[in-house]
């Protein structure tokens, strides 16, 4: 009689405390491990190449070649390991510059940054009249979109795929050679 409640207070006990680590498990799931959006950003570099003076008017002296870092930030628990990829600049929806993106492993909780460079079809700017408006309103705008495609590993055990898309809103203001970026970044699994 008394071993048996004991043992039926011994299933309950264990029946609560199992669930009681299946809920941290869900709440830990839900909140600390939930993915989270990486964060990108896009630095161009030494954009002196590129070449706004207006007085320059020989096509071939500008460096259409501008070096980019690319910034990700992994907020999340596991590593982001991504393959080859391509980014596109667009000015008012061309396509004026890719960015290669090469392969790489962001470790978790970890900013990282990515070395590229973009090569621009800088005759296609440069022979359009908006451009040089713009040029003259003192900022121009471009946009970058990229989709990186990948993996996620969690604790190295648990593997899911994932995709990153991150598009970005730049702005390069001429007087003062600042370059504003700002990307927003989704994740999905
Ligand atoms: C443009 O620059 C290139 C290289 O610096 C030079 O060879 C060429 O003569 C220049 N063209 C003109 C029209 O100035
Ligand atoms: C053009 O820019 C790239 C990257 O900034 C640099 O490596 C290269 O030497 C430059 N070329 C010229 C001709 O200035
Ligand atoms: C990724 O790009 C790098 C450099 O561009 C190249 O060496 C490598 O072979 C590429 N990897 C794949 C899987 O295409
Ligand atoms: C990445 O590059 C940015 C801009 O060049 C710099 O501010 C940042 O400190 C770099 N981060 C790392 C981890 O190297
Ligand atoms: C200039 O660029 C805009 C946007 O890409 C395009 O709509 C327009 O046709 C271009 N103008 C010329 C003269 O190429
Ligand atoms: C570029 O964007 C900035 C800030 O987003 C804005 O102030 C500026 O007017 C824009 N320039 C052009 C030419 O659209």
């Amino acid at each position: 009689m008394v071993k048996a409640k004991a043992s039926r207070n011994l299933k309950i006990c264990c029946g609560v405390t199992v669930i009681l680590i299946v809920m941290v498990f869900i709440i830990l799931a839900l909140t600390l491990f939930k993915p989270k959006n990486p964060e990108i950003t896009v630095h161009p570099q030494g954009l002196e190449n590129i070449g706004f003076d207006l007085r320059v008017s020989n096509v071939s002296t500008i460096n259409s070649t501008v070096a980019m870092v690319v910034t990700v930030n992994n907020r999340n628990y596991g590593s982001f390991n991504f393959k080859n990829a391509t980014g596109f600049i667009n000015y008012r929806g061309d396509v004026v510059a890719m960015v290669p993106i090469q392969q790489s492993l962001v470790p978790p909780r970890r900013e990282f940054n990515i070395s590229t460079a973009a090569d621009f079809t800088v005759e296609r700017l440069i022979m359009n009249t908006t451009f040089w408006a713009d040029v003259l309103s003192g900022s121009v705008n471009f946009s970058a979109d990229a989709t990186l495609h990948g993996k996620v590993t969690m604790f190295n055990v648990f593997k899911f795929h994932a995709s990153a898309h991150s598009s970005c809103d730049i702005s390069i203001f001429v007087l003062t050679r600042n370059i504003q970026s700002i990307c927003k970044t989704k994740i999905k699994l």
